[in-house]
């Protein structure tokens, strides 16, 4: 019997944003994310006997535009591993209901898995990793659960995630606060791509990246939650100016972002711990405490009517089922 590969989506506290090697998906950086445990995609991979592969997202076939990404993915594994097989790919998002996001993180882990199961690659997590990255780069991340580093590497071998504490006993929740709203998306390839070829601040970037990993790793390994929420906001923070900073300038950012970002900042002067990190696209991400969790929650459902919010904890790394 083949079994379903799950993945669960990660949130980068230490964000990857710029590749060195746009084909391979090489960063310019390491970066460092927490697995959740809300977010995931299940995927089964089944070889037919037809020269094109057929896709099916959450019970819909998906047509050549859709699948486009998806099809260009399947034909590198099977250069890769040199095999002819065609797929029937069923993958399910299991995203709470209107939370409205899908995750490459969590789609291209689980396809990497799936295939893995099906072709019985016999593959270990490291060389799932580099497979995973190769369909998205925040997708080698979600091979393991807990605290991953993606170790940015030189080239398709060294580019790889590895798990920092895969059971983290830390007192860290996540609140994910959804802005209601469909703006026109700027996808996160051509958004790096812009920052890395127009800001003039990428090279600072990169530089602060490099300490920012080592503090974060140190407030991880003693468990400093505050340390660990205000690094990561900096870093998103900074991610974004590297956005506000190309030419053209571009933002993820909606009205809502800017009231939430406002919000957490209130929130922490009443001494309320919360912190935030926003990847690319307007919802905010708030780093809590379990007693904090309650409190920012209420708060934020008070203050802005259009957001929806959903509770995620540490998620673990690939399953079978
Ligand atoms: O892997 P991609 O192409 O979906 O890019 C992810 C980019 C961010 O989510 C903004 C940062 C990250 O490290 O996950």
């Amino acid at each position: 019997m083949t079994r379903t590969a799950r993945a669960y989506t990660n949130i980068a506290l230490i964000k990857y944003w710029g590749k060195k090697n746009k084909q391979l998906k090489l960063p310019f950086t390491n970066s460092l994310s927490l697995t959740l445990d809300r977010f995931y995609t299940d995927t089964k991979a089944t070889i037919i006997n037809n020269d094109e592969d057929i896709v099916y997202l959450n019970g819909q076939l998906l047509n050549t535009t859709q699948n486009k990404r998806i099809l260009k993915y399947l034909d590198t594994v099977r250069q890769f591993y040199s095999f002819n097989d065609h797929f029937q790919i069923d993958s399910i998002n299991h995203v709470p209901t209107s939370a409205g996001f899908a995750s490459s993180a969590s789609g291209f882990a689980a396809l990497a898995a799936s295939i893995n199961e099906t072709k019985k690659l016999n593959l270990n997590r490291r060389q799932l990793s580099i497979l995973a990255r190769n369909g998205s780069g925040s997708a080698s991340r979600s091979i393991y659960g807990g605290f991953v580093e993606w170790i940015a590497g030189a080239d398709n071998e060294s580019s790889f995630a590895v798990p920092i504490d895969e059971n983290p006993e830390i007192d860290l929740t996540l609140l994910s606060v959804v802005i209601n709203k469909h703006s026109k998306k700027i996808s996160s390839t051509v958004g790096m791509e812009n920052s890395v070829k127009s800001s003039p601040f990428y090279e600072n970037w990169v530089t602060l990246v490099t300490s920012e990993i080592k503090e974060i790793k140190q407030a991880i390994a003693q468990k400093d939650v505050q340390k660990i929420g205000e690094i990561s906001e900096h870093n998103a923070m900074c991610m974004h100016a590297l956005t506000l900073s190309a030419n053209p300038s571009f933002t993820y950012f909606e009205p809502e972002t800017l009231q939430i970002i406002q919000i957490i900042k209130e929130l922490r002067q009443k001494g309320i711990f919360a912190y935030a990190t926003i990847d690319a696209g307007p919802n905010v991400k708030i780093i809590c405490t379990k007693e904090s969790l309650p409190k920012v929650q209420t708060y934020i459902e008070q203050q802005l009517s259009n957001v929806t919010t959903v509770i995620a904890n540490i998620g673990s790394g690939i399953q079978y089922i």
